[in-house]
């Protein structure tokens, strides 16, 4: 595996690639690698010749008073797990690299960051938009390939790359669980003594949610409700949001209806912020 941690390094490479007609699946992260990382790689290698990934834990996605300094790093570690994992190209570089000079050309996707997260977490889809253009723009593969754990993400970025004509293929691959159905991150590393078996609140509050509206209940304010009493009754896990929303477009769905819905939420044990999500279909319901 090539470790290249500059952008003319990858670009170089790149040309190779073209020059000898190979395609490539792209695997974005911020390290901290874990199962459900791999899973993107795994899902990956069966849509392009190599798969290349990158790590950078991208300072633009970070507000003030976030977890940017304590996020784990470790890229001995990463580097091992994906070179083992068959990817052929791994780019980890600096902010300084990245960010050569403070950036001032601003790529947003206002209508589809305002909800969800987005309300929790201001200028957050700003930094991922940014920089992912930016990395699509270095590494230019065929395909980029994105996790389905971080839904508002991959609807963000489905419509930067279709608005802004960019020429790759945009794969999300379903979220990863641990046995006990907690979604993997990397912000689990987190989560210590039983505050661990705490974080299960997520998975139950969105199975309430999803029992409900495949009973029948269409309305949204009954199913957010059930939602909120599932987290209310493990404290110190404090409910951020609760969405019922169409899954292409984000917007909330009141009542609930149309093909399918998608179930979201946040909630915070301590410092630790964890995000899920759940798609219903409801119209079989
Ligand atoms: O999902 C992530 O890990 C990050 O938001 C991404 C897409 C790598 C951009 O920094």
């Amino acid at each position: 595996m090539h470790l290249v941690t500059t952008v003319a390094g990858v670009r170089s490479r790149r040309r190779e690639l073209w020059r000898a007609g190979r395609t490539v699946a792209f695997v974005p992260t911020m390290g901290a690698l874990h199962a459900g990382h791999l899973s993107l790689v795994d899902h990956a290698a069966g849509l392009a010749d190599e798969v290349w990934a990158s790590v950078f834990v991208n300072p633009a996605q970070f507000g003030p008073g976030e977890d940017l300094d304590a996020y784990p790093r470790d890229l001995e570690r990463d580097r091992a797990l994906l070179e083992e994992r068959g990817v052929r190209l791994l780019f980890a570089p600096s902010a300084k690299e990245m960010y050569r000079r403070p950036a001032v050309v601003r790529v947003a996707v206002p209508e589809l960051s305002a909800g969800l997260c987005g309300a929790h977490r201001p200028g957050h889809f700003d930094g991922v938009a940014l920089v992912v253009t930016k990395l699509l723009n270095v590494v230019q593969p065929e395909v980029l390939v994105l996790g389905a754990k971080d839904w508002q993400q991959s609807v963000v970025i489905r419509r930067l790359v279709d608005d802004l004509d960019i020429p790759v293929r945009v794969e999300v691959a379903p979220t990863v669980r641990e046995a006990d159905g907690l979604a993997m991150s990397s912000r689990n590393a987190y989560l210590l003594g039983d505050d661990r078996e705490r974080a299960t609140v997520v998975r139950r509050a969105l199975r309430a949610g999803a029992e409900l509206i495949m009973a029948g209940e269409r309305s949204r304010a009954t199913v957010e409700a059930a939602m909120a009493g599932v987290v209310a009754a493990e404290p110190p896990a404090r409910l951020q949001y609760t969405a019922v929303v169409d899954p292409q477009t984000l917007v909330p769905r009141d009542p609930i209806a149309g093909p399918s819905s998608l179930l979201a939420m946040a909630v915070t044990i301590g410092t630790t912020r964890l995000i899920d999500n759940l798609l219903v279909e409801s119209e079989r319901c």
